[in-house]
């Protein structure tokens, strides 16, 4: 046996729906995960010095959530990411969605997985074996073809690694890209800004965007650009203000490529290093996409859960994914699911400690 899972009831939804939290713990690393939206809602880590804090935003309570539209800690499905025009077609058929940002489609529109109640499918018996939320959306919701039976199992298999792995099958021909959704400040949550951590991307290329945040097709190379992460630097630097594809969405949101093929065996993706408590966190993921999405939108409005509100940039997502509005780019790595198939999907997040800097 590794670690400890504890369940008990977390809240009821405004529709009257119970949610379960679950909490799965080892001596170094403790996550908390409610059914609401399949969502992380704690995760706790130690600084080099052994301290723990937890390093993802989020709310006290469920009506927090409820009321939020930042997708705090949330498994984002069936689409995560944007479809233009909230269309696309597929074997013929043409497909309107759920337009919920002005004209596009974001995160599987108006109520996308994150807003859904999931089932317990699976639990325990320990941290290492972890749990599996499911659920079933019918053909229709938000707008897609057939109906989508989805899974989500949250792990921790070593000391300092959490594991993600999704499934999905489906009864007829659909689209299906899942992401994790957490905001990490490794500083702790409520600790303030994150231009100072250090970012790594194994990426020599990114999608660029155009109107609304729509890609334009093109696979950009990062040399020479604020999109170059190959090496680690500090999120925030002056230079990267004035290059057009900053100002185009106000700050980092966008979608690097890790694989222009597809889904492969689970590689590195990034690294995220705050030089001050020297936690460090990398991500590694079976998906050809991560969005490095930079808490823009965090506005101060919304109170975390140790009351400190979240400003801009007060966490940032890396979330793997496949690339957005890949219905739409036949040449993106595709996210068709047909009936027969199974999709599966992983992220690592792997947790530890870098040494004081000199100096
Ligand atoms: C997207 C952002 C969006 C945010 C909402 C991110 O995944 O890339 O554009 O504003 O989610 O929380």
């Amino acid at each position: 046996m590794s670690g400890t899972l504890d369940r008990g009831p977390y809240g009821t939804t405004r529709s009257g729906e119970r949610v379960e939290s679950l909490t799965l713990a080892r001596p170094a690393l403790r996550v908390r995960i409610i059914t609401f939206g399949a969502r992380v809602t704690e995760l706790h880590v130690p600084d080099r010095r052994g301290r723990m804090r937890d390093v993802v935003l989020g709310f006290s309570d469920l009506s927090g959530y409820e009321s939020s539209d930042a997708y705090f800690g949330a498994t984002i499905g069936r689409y995560a990411n944007r479809i233009a025009g909230g269309r696309f077609s597929l074997d013929g058929r043409d497909y309107r969605l759920a337009r919920n940002e002005g004209e596009h489609h974001l995160h599987g529109g108006v109520r996308g997985f994150d807003r859904r109640v999931w089932r317990v499918a699976r639990e325990g018996p320990d941290a290492s074996e972890g749990v599996t939320l499911s659920l079933t959306s019918p053909a229709g919701e938000e707008g897609y073809p057939g109906t989508v039976r989805a899974s989500v199992r949250y792990r921790l298999p070593a000391a300092d690694e959490l594991r993600i792995d999704y499934e999905a099958t489906t009864d007829e021909a659909t689209v299906v890209n899942m992401t994790h959704h957490s905001y990490l400040n490794l500083a702790g949550e409520g600790s303030g800004a994150t231009g100072a951590h250090r970012l790594t991307i194994a990426a020599d290329r990114f999608t660029p965007v155009g109107e609304g945040s729509i890609p334009t097709g093109e696979l950009a190379r990062v040399e020479g650009t604020p999109f170059d992460f190959r090496r680690p630097r500090p999120i925030a630097v002056d230079s990267q203000r004035d290059h057009p594809q900053i100002r185009q969405v106000g700050g980092y949101d966008h979608n690097w490529v890790l694989s222009s093929d597809g889904m492969r065996p689970l590689a590195h993706a990034a690294t995220l290093a705050e030089p001050s408590s020297g936690r460090t966190v990398e991500v590694w993921t079976t998906e050809p996409g991560l969005q490095f999405y930079g808490g823009n939108a965090l506005d101060g409005s919304a109170l975390g859960k140790s009351g400190v509100p979240y400003g801009r940039g007060h966490g940032i997502a890396l979330e793997p994914q496949h690339f957005p509005d890949s219905p739409n780019r036949p040449a993106f790595p595709s996210t068709v699911l047909r009936p027969g198939e199974v999709l599966r999907s992983a992220t690592v997040l792997r947790f530890g400690t870098s040494a004081p800097e000199e100096g």
